[in-house]
């Protein structure tokens, strides 16, 4: 079976909708096919201050959340980055073999950097691309099921493990971003120019999946839209009805198609009524699974356990190949 990894950030509250359907969804279907293995990355989400109890409890809430979703721990591995040491281990191989400049040139360190201002933007969101290629790299994965914001940390990840092969002979699979079209970016509710987010959009714009279903429905029937009134998907002159059309089609599995038939000749009150219910509805078990869990703390630390020690089984084999290969002397066993 070819391996797939991923991660996801603990946020304080919950997931959005972006994170279900541009990640972990396609997490849940590729448990029955692949090898997976899918983590929390706590350490990751370290590299703005937080606060020591909130981090703990976002942890376990967004644990919590990826099995509400319906990751299953007989079907995949489920584990907290922190638990797994050789992942920082391997991130400092990687940070030497990363260039200063090309680490600078991650978007994503730019944007958040140049809203924070340097003196806020701590040295670990720099190097924060090379934890997440160790990540990666310390499975020897072959897919990253991500959204399409993760694209160029995928591509740096690709460039480092050839790099690593060039130098020390073939070691790791050159992984694949694997970012279905459809599902790529979900955006945001009033501004369907620019990507749903946590830390950037209003909270008007973002569907948490732990509103209460009342607020929800209501985001989607306030979601910006246009002026016309035909309900047809076109990403550049109709967003918002194009985002909303990707959400719909994509937790009913109807598609775009079938629903611009279905709803040719009526106005968007009624699309926007129909979907608020099609969500409402997901979003109702999501929240009961997840509190279920929160509420059997005991269960929940057991499967996180049960996970890290089957991801450090593979990620201290990869750590003791890796340290052999660039010259490490090796250390008892
Ligand atoms: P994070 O926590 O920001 O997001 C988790 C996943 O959700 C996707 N996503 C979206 N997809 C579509 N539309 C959106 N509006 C949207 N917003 C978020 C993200 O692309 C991501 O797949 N650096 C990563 C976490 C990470 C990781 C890894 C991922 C750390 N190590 C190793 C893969 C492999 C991050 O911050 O994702």
């Amino acid at each position: 079976r070819p391996r797939v990894l991923s991660g996801i950030q603990p946020t304080a509250g919950s997931f959005h909708l972006g994170n279900y359907l541009g990640a972990v969804r396609q997490w849940v279907a590729l448990q029955e096919t692949h090898d997976a293995f899918y983590m929390v990355v706590d350490l990751h989400a370290m590299t703005i201050p937080k606060d020591p109890a909130e981090l703990r409890n976002n942890s376990r809430m967004a644990a919590a959340q990826l099995l509400a979703a319906g990751l299953d721990p007989e079907r995949c591995t489920l584990f907290l980055q922190s638990h797994v040491p050789e992942h920082t281990q391997l991130s400092w191989i990687v940070e030497c073999l990363t260039g200063f400049g090309e680490a600078a040139r991650m978007t994503q360190f730019k944007d958040k950097s140049a809203k924070q201002g340097t003196d806020h933007t701590s040295v670990g969101l720099f190097t924060y691309p090379a934890l997440m290629v160790a990540d990666i790299l310390v499975y020897r994965a072959h897919q990253v099921p991500v959204g399409e914001d993760q694209r160029q940390h995928l591509e740096l990840t690709r460039t480092i493990a050839e790099r690593f092969n060039g130098r020390y002979g073939a070691t790791f699979p050159v992984p694949d971003a694997y970012i279905p079209q459809e599902t790529a970016k979900i955006y945001d509710l009033q501004d369907p120019a620019v990507k749903m987010s946590k830390s950037a959009s209003a909270p008007k714009g973002i569907i948490e999946l732990l509103d209460e279903p009342k607020t929800t429905a209501k985001k989607i029937k306030s979601a910006v839209t246009d002026t016309d009134t035909v309900i047809r998907f076109d990403r550049d002159k109709k967003p918002g009805i194009s985002n909303l059309l990707t959400i719909y089609s994509t937790l009913t599995g109807a598609g775009i198609q079938e629903l611009e038939d279905k709803y040719a000749g009526k106005g968007y009150g009624a699309l926007k009524t129909d979907l608020a219910e099609i969500v409402t509805d997901w979003v109702t078990p999501y929240r009961d699974r997840t509190r279920e869990f929160m509420d059997d703390p005991a269960a929940l630390d057991k499967i996180l356990f049960d996970g890290a020690e089957k991801a450090r089984a593979v990620a201290s084999e990869t750590l003791r190949t890796v340290y052999d290969k660039v010259g490490l002397v090796p250390g008892r066993r």
